[in-house]
């Protein structure tokens, strides 16, 4: 088996297939230190968490990782409790950083002794539309083949996986007029659960990494720099945004870690081609107000490995051929409920006061219906049948 890329999608493939005897390289074309770094999202779902601890490395997220059993609404500077568990059947949600999983997964895949590359280049892949698909990479200089049965494209949004077969594919692209400016602080987090905050002025998120480091968002311009915020003026604009009529304080501390991301709505269909088959951002992507991305990667790879296993096992390949099918039920389900949250949730530019009464009247529903607040819980832990 041939992993493109060391992200959350492709180092829990190679887990998967491992414990089930099933070798695979994985090529990464960035170092170490960047993939381990990188301050990404930081939310599993239930499944994804016993997933973690099903393949034996969830000991770290079990002794780091936060355990939350509700979120916060916080709209017309009132605070309402989605109470998660209760509404779900008792399931939670981990707070658990998308960096340190992926710390732990190749802590164990390197301990393991198993095959990861990384600092690859010029990746590329052929003949996935025969039986025998090959990777090409350059590594230390020397131009390496990998000859596999199939090739896994898990490497991203800006990959080399889909556009190899982008000619096959239907793109969907909705991109959102707004981006958000995400912080890292080295100060406790304000609340004990997540707030997602409705507000004139626009979105806001507080949310966190753990008891000394909080993790905050705010709706900004998608193509602002973010040198023209200090670190000040984005204190000054959480406060606004965070303020309630009950006096609430939000703690302030040192900005440790700032940047803008855009949002978008992206799917491929199908996803896949011959034997290349995309997983992850690869193949789709989410906007974060629902959480979802890594989430998303981590339910495409669960049905590719058990696909591979079947093939390898059985030499029956009709659950790799209903692959893509199996997978973009739940990709659209989860496109929909991120896009709902963002869409409740942050200040659409030309909106007019109607439609922005309109969001009120959804989230007033949402805090104060049991039907409707199942709804968002059910989908925000992460639905077990799609
Ligand atoms: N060759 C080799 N590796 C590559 C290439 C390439 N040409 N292009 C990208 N990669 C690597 C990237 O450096 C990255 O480490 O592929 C990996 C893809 O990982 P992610 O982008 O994390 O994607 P995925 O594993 O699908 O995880 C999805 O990541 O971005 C978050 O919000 C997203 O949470 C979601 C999760
Ligand atoms: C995060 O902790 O980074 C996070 C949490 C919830 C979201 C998005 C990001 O919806």
């Amino acid at each position: 088996m041939g992993i493109v890329g060391a992200g959350p999608a492709g180092l829990i493939l190679s887990q998967l297939l491992d414990r089930a005897g099933i070798d695979s390289v994985i090529l990464e074309n960035r170092d170490r230190e960047y993939v381990t770094e990188r301050v990404r999202a930081g939310l599993l779902e239930q499944a994804t968490a016993d997933l973690l601890d099903e393949l034996g490395l969830g000991e770290r997220m079990h002794r780091e990782g936060l355990v939350h059993q509700g979120l916060y609404l916080r709209f017309a500077h009132q605070t309402h409790r989605i109470p998660l568990s209760e509404l779900t059947g008792g399931r939670s949600i981990w707070i658990y950083g998308q960096q340190e999983v992926v710390k732990d997964l190749i802590e164990a895949r390197l301990a393991a002794g198993q095959q990861l590359h990384f600092e690859v280049a010029d990746v590329s892949v052929h003949d996935f539309d025969g039986d025998s698909p090959r990777i090409e990479y350059t590594h230390e200089g020397e131009r390496h083949v990998v000859d596999c049965d199939v090739i896994a494209g898990c490497d991203g949004f800006h990959g080399v996986c889909r556009p190899a077969i982008e000619s096959a594919l239907t793109i969907h692209n909705h991109e959102y007029p707004f981006g958000w400016l995400g912080i890292l602080a080295t100060v406790p987090p304000s609340t004990d659960e997540l707030i997602y905050t409705n507000h004139e002025r626009g979105f806001a998120l507080h949310t966190m990494r753990s008891p000394e480091l909080s993790r905050l968002y705010l709706q900004c311009d998608p193509h602002d720099d973010i040198t023209n915020w200090s670190d000040d003026r984005i204190w000054e604009e959480m406060h606004h945004r965070f303020e309630t009529d009950d006096g609430w304080q939000l703690n302030e501390g040192p900005i440790v870690d700032k940047g803008i991301t855009p949002m978008r709505s992206f799917v491929v269909e199908p996803m896949q081609h011959g034997r290349l088959y995309l997983a992850g951002d690869a193949a789709h992507i989410v906007p974060p107000t629902g959480a979802k991305g890594l989430n998303l990667a981590v339910r495409d790879v669960r049905v590719l490995a058990e696909a591979l296993i079947s093939f390898y096992a059985d030499n029956d390949s009709s659950l790799l051929d209903a692959y893509s099918a199996t997978c973009l039920r739940r990709v659209w389900r989860v496109q929909h409920f991120s896009w709902w949250m963002t869409s409740m949730l942050h200040l659409i530019g030309d909106a007019d006061d109607f439609e922005h009464r309109l969001q009120l009247a959804q989230l007033d529903y949402v805090v104060s219906s049991t039907a409707a607040a199942t709804t968002l819980a059910e989908n925000y832990v992460g639905l077990d049948k799609v």
